[in-house]
Protein backbone atom coordinates (compact mmCIF):
# COMPACT_ATOMS: atom_id res chain seq x y z
CA UNK A 1 0.00 0.00 0.00
CA UNK A 2 0.99 3.57 -0.05
CA UNK A 3 1.91 6.11 2.21
CA UNK A 4 -0.53 8.54 2.50
CA UNK A 5 -0.01 11.58 4.46
CA UNK A 6 -2.81 14.64 5.12
CA UNK A 7 -1.24 17.65 5.15
CA UNK A 8 -2.62 21.39 5.87
CA UNK A 9 -4.31 23.51 3.39
CA UNK A 10 -2.44 26.93 2.81
CA UNK A 11 -4.87 29.16 3.64
CA UNK A 12 -4.27 31.70 1.03
CA UNK A 13 -4.45 28.86 -1.77
CA UNK A 14 -7.00 26.48 -1.18
CA UNK A 15 -5.53 23.37 -3.51
CA UNK A 16 -1.83 23.87 -2.55
CA UNK A 17 -0.49 22.46 0.78
CA UNK A 18 0.68 24.89 3.33
CA UNK A 19 3.76 26.34 2.44
CA UNK A 20 5.56 25.82 5.41
CA UNK A 21 4.80 21.95 4.72
CA UNK A 22 5.55 22.20 0.53
CA UNK A 23 8.57 20.42 1.26
CA UNK A 24 8.11 17.83 3.57
CA UNK A 25 5.09 17.12 0.62
CA UNK A 26 7.14 17.75 -2.23
CA UNK A 27 8.96 14.46 -1.42
CA UNK A 28 5.80 12.44 -0.01
CA UNK A 29 4.98 12.97 -3.92
CA UNK A 30 8.32 12.73 -5.53
CA UNK A 31 8.96 9.86 -3.96
CA UNK A 32 6.16 7.50 -3.36
CA UNK A 33 3.69 8.72 -1.62
CA UNK A 34 -0.19 10.34 -1.81
CA UNK A 35 -1.49 13.52 0.07
CA UNK A 36 -4.41 15.11 0.52
CA UNK A 37 -5.70 18.52 2.41
CA UNK A 38 -7.35 19.20 5.46
CA UNK A 39 -8.02 22.43 6.60
CA UNK A 40 -6.61 23.56 9.96
CA UNK A 41 -8.12 27.03 10.09
CA UNK A 42 -11.60 24.96 9.81
CA UNK A 43 -10.56 22.75 12.80
CA UNK A 44 -9.72 25.06 15.03
CA UNK A 45 -12.86 26.88 14.84
CA UNK A 46 -14.82 23.33 15.44
CA UNK A 47 -15.96 22.29 11.83
CA UNK A 48 -14.45 19.29 11.57
CA UNK A 49 -16.62 17.62 8.32
CA UNK A 50 -15.72 20.81 6.86
CA UNK A 51 -11.99 20.25 7.15
CA UNK A 52 -11.66 17.19 5.86
CA UNK A 53 -13.63 18.35 2.28
CA UNK A 54 -11.47 17.99 0.39
CA UNK A 55 -10.53 14.64 1.34
CA UNK A 56 -11.15 12.09 -1.15
CA UNK A 57 -13.18 9.57 0.17
CA UNK A 58 -11.71 5.87 1.47
CA UNK A 59 -8.14 7.02 0.99
CA UNK A 60 -7.26 4.13 3.56
CA UNK A 61 -5.03 4.98 6.68
CA UNK A 62 -2.96 7.87 6.53
CA UNK A 63 -0.65 9.98 8.76
CA UNK A 64 -1.71 13.69 9.33
CA UNK A 65 1.57 16.21 8.97
CA UNK A 66 0.53 19.86 10.14
CA UNK A 67 0.38 22.57 12.74
CA UNK A 68 -0.34 21.47 16.34
CA UNK A 69 -4.22 20.66 17.37
CA UNK A 70 -5.84 20.21 20.74
CA UNK A 71 -6.51 16.67 21.62
CA UNK A 72 -10.37 17.22 20.95
CA UNK A 73 -9.39 18.96 18.05
CA UNK A 74 -7.50 15.61 17.14
CA UNK A 75 -10.32 13.53 18.02
CA UNK A 76 -13.03 15.60 15.97
CA UNK A 77 -10.67 15.11 12.55
CA UNK A 78 -9.99 11.32 13.33
CA UNK A 79 -13.55 11.04 13.88
CA UNK A 80 -14.90 12.96 10.69
CA UNK A 81 -11.68 11.42 7.85
CA UNK A 82 -13.16 7.92 9.21
CA UNK A 83 -17.15 8.94 8.53
CA UNK A 84 -15.48 9.20 4.72
CA UNK A 85 -13.14 5.90 5.17
CA UNK A 86 -10.01 7.28 5.95
CA UNK A 87 -8.04 6.27 9.81
CA UNK A 88 -5.64 7.95 11.08
CA UNK A 89 -2.63 5.71 11.92
CA UNK A 90 -2.28 7.24 15.58
CA UNK A 91 -4.99 6.96 17.31
CA UNK A 92 -6.56 9.93 19.28
CA UNK A 93 -5.47 8.48 22.64
CA UNK A 94 -2.35 7.81 21.61
CA UNK A 95 -2.10 11.42 20.06
CA UNK A 96 -3.55 12.94 23.55
CA UNK A 97 -0.69 10.73 25.59
CA UNK A 98 2.16 11.59 23.07
CA UNK A 99 1.55 15.54 22.65
CA UNK A 100 0.31 16.57 26.67
CA UNK A 101 3.08 16.05 28.96
CA UNK A 102 0.46 14.29 31.50
CA UNK A 103 0.41 11.81 29.11
CA UNK A 104 3.93 10.60 28.99
CA UNK A 105 5.32 12.24 32.30
CA UNK A 106 5.17 9.12 34.59
CA UNK A 107 6.44 6.91 31.88
CA UNK A 108 9.26 9.10 31.54
CA UNK A 109 9.89 9.19 35.14
CA UNK A 110 13.21 9.55 36.17
CA UNK A 111 14.76 10.90 32.35
CA UNK A 112 12.43 14.06 32.61
CA UNK A 113 12.47 16.83 35.03
CA UNK A 114 9.96 15.85 37.97
CA UNK A 115 6.65 17.84 37.49
CA UNK A 116 3.09 18.10 38.68
CA UNK A 117 -0.03 19.73 36.86
CA UNK A 118 -3.54 20.94 37.67
CA UNK A 119 -5.97 21.39 34.80
CA UNK A 120 -7.20 24.36 34.13
CA UNK A 121 -9.70 26.31 31.84
CA UNK A 122 -8.38 29.43 29.77
CA UNK A 123 -7.58 32.34 31.58
CA UNK A 124 -8.62 30.75 34.82
CA UNK A 125 -6.36 31.53 38.12
CA UNK A 126 -4.15 28.51 39.23
CA UNK A 127 -5.81 27.10 42.20
CA UNK A 128 -4.04 25.55 45.80
CA UNK A 129 -0.75 26.12 44.61
CA UNK A 130 0.99 25.03 47.92
CA UNK A 131 -1.26 21.61 47.32
CA UNK A 132 0.37 21.49 43.60
CA UNK A 133 3.85 21.53 44.81
CA UNK A 134 4.04 19.71 47.67
CA UNK A 135 5.99 16.81 45.92
CA UNK A 136 8.71 19.18 44.40
CA UNK A 137 11.84 19.60 45.54
CA UNK A 138 12.46 23.52 46.59
CA UNK A 139 14.50 25.77 44.44
CA UNK A 140 14.18 26.68 40.68
CA UNK A 141 11.37 25.86 38.65
CA UNK A 142 9.57 26.56 35.16
CA UNK A 143 6.18 26.58 34.62
CA UNK A 144 4.24 25.85 31.00
CA UNK A 145 0.72 24.32 29.90
CA UNK A 146 0.30 20.91 28.73
CA UNK A 147 1.87 21.38 25.39
CA UNK A 148 3.83 24.30 25.37
CA UNK A 149 6.08 27.48 27.20
CA UNK A 150 6.39 30.62 27.40
CA UNK A 151 9.91 30.45 26.97
CA UNK A 152 10.40 33.50 24.87
CA UNK A 153 9.13 35.66 27.77
CA UNK A 154 11.02 33.18 30.46
CA UNK A 155 11.61 35.91 33.38
CA UNK A 156 7.78 36.78 33.56
CA UNK A 157 6.08 33.86 32.26
CA UNK A 158 8.52 30.76 32.55
CA UNK A 159 11.68 30.92 34.75
CA UNK A 160 10.37 30.68 38.68
CA UNK A 161 13.43 31.32 40.82
CA UNK A 162 11.76 28.89 43.80
CA UNK A 163 8.70 27.25 43.39
CA UNK A 164 8.53 26.92 47.03
CA UNK A 165 7.66 30.91 47.10
CA UNK A 166 3.77 31.10 46.52
CA UNK A 167 3.65 34.66 45.67
CA UNK A 168 6.44 34.05 43.18
CA UNK A 169 4.90 31.02 41.45
CA UNK A 170 1.41 32.43 41.41
CA UNK A 171 2.90 35.79 39.42
CA UNK A 172 4.75 33.67 37.07
CA UNK A 173 1.83 30.93 36.43
CA UNK A 174 -1.19 33.80 36.01
CA UNK A 175 0.85 35.29 33.56
CA UNK A 176 1.91 32.04 31.40
CA UNK A 177 -2.24 31.70 31.29
CA UNK A 178 -2.55 35.38 30.73
CA UNK A 179 -0.35 35.19 27.71
CA UNK A 180 -1.44 31.79 26.41
CA UNK A 181 -5.00 33.19 26.82
CA UNK A 182 -7.40 31.28 24.33
CA UNK A 183 -4.63 28.14 24.08
CA UNK A 184 -3.88 27.13 27.30
CA UNK A 185 -3.75 23.74 26.47
CA UNK A 186 -5.11 22.00 29.39
CA UNK A 187 -3.84 23.49 32.47
CA UNK A 188 -0.76 24.29 34.58
CA UNK A 189 2.63 22.44 34.26
CA UNK A 190 5.33 23.28 36.85
CA UNK A 191 8.81 21.21 36.87
CA UNK A 192 11.70 21.74 38.48
CA UNK A 193 14.70 22.91 36.86
CA UNK A 194 18.00 21.34 35.77
CA UNK A 195 20.83 23.13 34.29
CA UNK A 196 21.24 21.51 30.42
CA UNK A 197 24.78 22.43 29.20
CA UNK A 198 23.39 25.19 26.53
CA UNK A 199 24.74 23.21 23.57
CA UNK A 200 21.38 22.61 21.69
CA UNK A 201 18.60 20.26 21.85
CA UNK A 202 18.36 16.87 19.85
CA UNK A 203 14.81 15.99 18.62
CA UNK A 204 14.32 12.26 18.05
CA UNK A 205 11.97 11.17 15.74
CA UNK A 206 10.78 7.77 16.76
CA UNK A 207 8.78 5.39 14.76
CA UNK A 208 7.44 2.00 16.17
CA UNK A 209 10.03 2.53 18.98
CA UNK A 210 12.53 2.48 16.95
CA UNK A 211 14.78 5.85 16.25
CA UNK A 212 14.13 6.82 12.47
CA UNK A 213 15.94 10.38 12.99
CA UNK A 214 17.96 11.54 15.32
CA UNK A 215 18.08 15.48 14.17
CA UNK A 216 18.55 19.26 15.19
CA UNK A 217 15.98 20.74 17.15
CA UNK A 218 13.95 23.69 15.17
CA UNK A 219 15.64 26.05 17.88
CA UNK A 220 19.29 25.27 17.00
CA UNK A 221 18.65 24.02 12.96
CA UNK A 222 22.40 23.99 12.43
CA UNK A 223 23.61 22.02 15.28
CA UNK A 224 23.42 18.28 15.95
CA UNK A 225 23.84 16.98 19.44
CA UNK A 226 24.64 13.11 19.63
CA UNK A 227 22.51 11.86 22.22
CA UNK A 228 22.75 8.67 23.86
CA UNK A 229 19.78 6.58 23.46
CA UNK A 230 19.94 3.49 25.82
CA UNK A 231 18.10 4.53 28.56
CA UNK A 232 15.38 6.44 26.66
CA UNK A 233 14.22 3.50 23.93
CA UNK A 234 12.54 1.83 26.92
CA UNK A 235 10.30 4.41 27.82
CA UNK A 236 9.50 5.26 23.95
CA UNK A 237 7.84 1.65 23.61
CA UNK A 238 6.21 1.72 26.87
CA UNK A 239 4.59 4.64 25.35
CA UNK A 240 3.27 2.94 23.16
CA UNK A 241 2.78 5.31 20.23
CA UNK A 242 3.44 4.82 17.05
CA UNK A 243 5.58 7.94 16.10
CA UNK A 244 6.61 10.79 18.91
CA UNK A 245 9.62 12.66 19.46
CA UNK A 246 11.91 13.58 21.78
CA UNK A 247 13.56 16.38 22.83
CA UNK A 248 16.83 15.96 24.40
CA UNK A 249 19.45 17.76 26.37
CA UNK A 250 22.24 17.01 27.95
CA UNK A 251 22.59 18.00 31.62
CA UNK A 252 25.87 20.14 33.25
CA UNK A 253 26.63 16.25 34.62
CA UNK A 254 26.73 14.63 31.52
CA UNK A 255 23.12 12.88 31.35
CA UNK A 256 20.91 12.68 28.54
CA UNK A 257 17.21 14.37 29.30
CA UNK A 258 13.95 14.21 28.07
CA UNK A 259 12.94 17.89 28.25
CA UNK A 260 9.47 17.25 26.16
CA UNK A 261 7.56 14.38 24.29
CA UNK A 262 5.59 15.30 21.19
CA UNK A 263 3.61 13.57 19.10
CA UNK A 264 5.70 12.82 15.51
CA UNK A 265 2.47 14.25 13.76
CA UNK A 266 2.87 17.91 14.59
CA UNK A 267 6.66 18.57 16.16
CA UNK A 268 8.43 21.09 13.69
CA UNK A 269 10.98 19.26 11.43
CA UNK A 270 13.76 21.64 10.84
CA UNK A 271 14.08 23.09 7.28
CA UNK A 272 17.73 21.94 7.95
CA UNK A 273 16.75 18.22 7.70
CA UNK A 274 16.14 16.35 4.38
CA UNK A 275 12.48 15.53 4.46
CA UNK A 276 12.99 11.63 3.07
CA UNK A 277 15.41 10.96 6.01
CA UNK A 278 11.93 11.17 7.97
CA UNK A 279 9.29 10.05 5.18
CA UNK A 280 11.63 6.94 4.27
CA UNK A 281 10.91 5.69 8.11
CA UNK A 282 7.15 6.10 8.48
CA UNK A 283 5.83 2.56 7.66
CA UNK A 284 2.97 2.51 5.18
CA UNK A 285 0.01 0.68 6.17
CA UNK A 286 -0.29 -3.54 5.98
N1 LIG B 1 12.80 21.60 33.71
C1 LIG B 1 13.60 22.37 33.01
N2 LIG B 1 14.84 22.70 33.43
C2 LIG B 1 15.62 23.54 32.70
N3 LIG B 1 15.27 24.09 31.53
C3 LIG B 1 14.06 23.79 31.05
C4 LIG B 1 13.17 22.92 31.75
N4 LIG B 1 12.04 22.80 31.02
C5 LIG B 1 12.22 23.56 29.93
N5 LIG B 1 13.43 24.15 29.94
C6 LIG B 1 13.97 25.05 28.91
O1 LIG B 1 12.89 25.77 28.36
C7 LIG B 1 12.73 25.44 26.98
C8 LIG B 1 11.27 25.32 26.62
O2 LIG B 1 10.67 24.26 27.36
P1 LIG B 1 9.81 23.15 26.64
O3 LIG B 1 9.27 22.26 27.70
O4 LIG B 1 10.60 22.52 25.56
O5 LIG B 1 8.59 23.99 26.08
P2 LIG B 1 8.15 24.35 24.58
O6 LIG B 1 7.08 23.35 24.30
O7 LIG B 1 7.64 25.73 24.66
O8 LIG B 1 9.34 24.17 23.67
C9 LIG B 1 13.50 24.14 26.78
O9 LIG B 1 13.98 24.05 25.48
C10 LIG B 1 14.61 24.25 27.80
O10 LIG B 1 15.68 25.03 27.31
MG1 LIG C 1 10.48 22.53 23.51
Amino acid sequence: MTLTVLFCVDPLHPRRVDPHYSREAAAVRDHYGEIALVDHEALRRGDAAAAVRAVPGDLGAAWYRGWMLTAEEYAALASALKARGTVLLTHPEDYRRAHELPGWHDTFAGLTPHSVWQPLAPRQEPQDLSELVRPLNGGPGIVKDYVKSRKHEWDEACFVPDVKNLSQLRTVASKMVALQDDFLAGGLVVREYEPYDGEGESRVWWVDGEPALVGPHPDSPDIEPEPELDAVAPAVRALGCRFITTDLARRSDGEWRVVEVGDGQVSDLPGTVDPMDLYAHLPVPD
